[in-house]
């Protein structure tokens, strides 16, 4: 027996789950004892040089009205994709997908939509690519209050910055490279400016908010082109290394964001270099566990888009219970209200009243818990020339 599926989008990693679906398929069709059967890929570009170019469609609708189980959605964007997974969960057809942004934007309404007409709605390789993420969240900790997630969730930034440091070079310089390798898109702000990682926080932050949905818009998200060389060089004289955090500590109003931090040896994150993601979970009877891995790529991310098909077809495309998501954003903390650790680059023999600080070098202070709003008066009256968020 096998089970029709649709690829909607054949790009990186539209043609990685075809490329899965077919190396593995006997210990596929082993493990779930019927086989994936890849019955269409909709796309409005032929493919005339894959191998699955028969399987090219750009009909729409006979693709959903014909007896497919399962849509694979790897277009990306909110338009099209959003469009078609109404669709296809409309007419009970279920969807896996890796896209981050339309999870992040619609996945309450996605979500109860599956719900009402009995099919999943399924992204582990929205967060992470091909790290297991999501899936362990609902399941392998589901007996934890989740108590905090700091990630490394954008492998071109991370890549970017692993550059800087390695090689001395500024930014600029390590984004060209970056697009030389196929790493960063053309247009590569979505990842630069923070955006990518603001949707996968909201993603996961909704998961660990116990399905209280926190909308990506509501996230402060800085990004990371305006570090400079000098700051590489001046986390490295304090033992640290600078890394696009993303951050969630639970709470009545939780703590979310993401932002260029210091990242000190003795964190584990520190060693994640190159387009590699990490993700370290906390949880109340856990303690901290490190999920860490390929974060991005055609066949990591494709390895998860097909966990997540295996899933459905394991289940016979019974959504699983208890994911539901809030359909308002749930409020946060506002990020002024935000008590947060930094260091201030400053003369150390300044004096920095009124909190509790520690002297990290002749030019760095660790200052903690304070509020983003009174960050300026302090830099202002300490004559600091920067400051940077801090994480030990
Ligand atoms: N642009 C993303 C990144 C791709 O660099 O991590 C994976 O989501």
């Amino acid at each position: 027996m096998a089970i029709n599926i649709a690829i909607l989008g054949f790009g990186t990693v539209g043609s990685g789950v075809a490329e899965t679906l077919d190396i593995n398929k006997d210990v596929i069709s082993k493990r779930i004892g019927q086989e994936i059967n890849v019955k269409y890929i909709l796309d409005i570009r032929d493919f005339p040089d894959s191998r699955f170019a028969d399987l090219v469609t750009h009909d729409a609708d006979e693709v959903f009205t014909s007896d497919i189980k399962i849509a694979v959605e790897t277009i990306g964007g909110a338009r099209i994709a959003y469009e078609y997974t109404k669709r296809a969960l409309s007419a009970g057809i279920s969807v896996v997908t890796s896209n981050k942004e339309l999870v992040s934007t619609h996945g309450p309404e996605l979500i109860e939509i599956a719900y009402q007409n009995n099919c999943c709605y399924y992204f582990e390789a929205a967060v992470g690519g091909g790290i297991p993420i999501i899936r362990p969240l609902y399941k392998c900790l589901a007996a934890n209050k989740i108590t905090k997630i700091a990630g490394i969730v954008n492998g071109t930034t991370n890549y970017i910055l692993s550059q800087m440091k390695n090689e001395g070079i500024d930014f600029d310089s390590a984004l060209k490279q970056a697009q030389a390798n196929g790493f960063a898109e053309a247009n590569p702000s979505a990842d630069i400016e923070g955006i990518d990682a603001q949707r996968k926080i909201s993603i996961l932050s909704t998961i660990a908010n116990d399905g209280a949905y926190i909308a990506p818009e509501s996230i402060s998200a800085e990004g990371i082109s305006a570090v400079t060389t000098a700051d590489m060089d001046f986390a490295a004289s304090i033992g640290c290394d600078i890394k696009l955090i993303a951050l969630y500590e639970a709470g009545d109003k939780p703590v979310v964001y993401v932002a260029p931090t210091l990242v000190d040896k003795s964190n584990l994150l520190y060693n994640v270099c190159g387009v590699f993601n990490a993700i370290m979970v906390e949880g109340n009877s856990l303690g901290q566990a490190m999920f860490y891995g390929q974060g991005a790529g055609t066949l990591p991310t494709a390895s998860a888009v097909c966990g997540d098909i295996l899933e459905v077809a394991a289940t016979d495309g019974k959504p699983a219970e208890n994911r539901s998501w809030s359909k308002e954003s749930v409020e946060i903390t506002p990020y002024d209200e935000i008590k947060a650790d930094i260091v201030i680059r400053v003369d150390s023999s300044k004096a920095v009243d009124g909190y509790e600080a520690s002297v990290l070098s002749d030019e760095a202070v660790l200052v903690k818990g304070i509020k983003h709003k009174d960050i300026a008066d302090l830099v202002a009256k300490t004559g600091a020339k920067s400051w940077m968020h801090y994480l030990k």
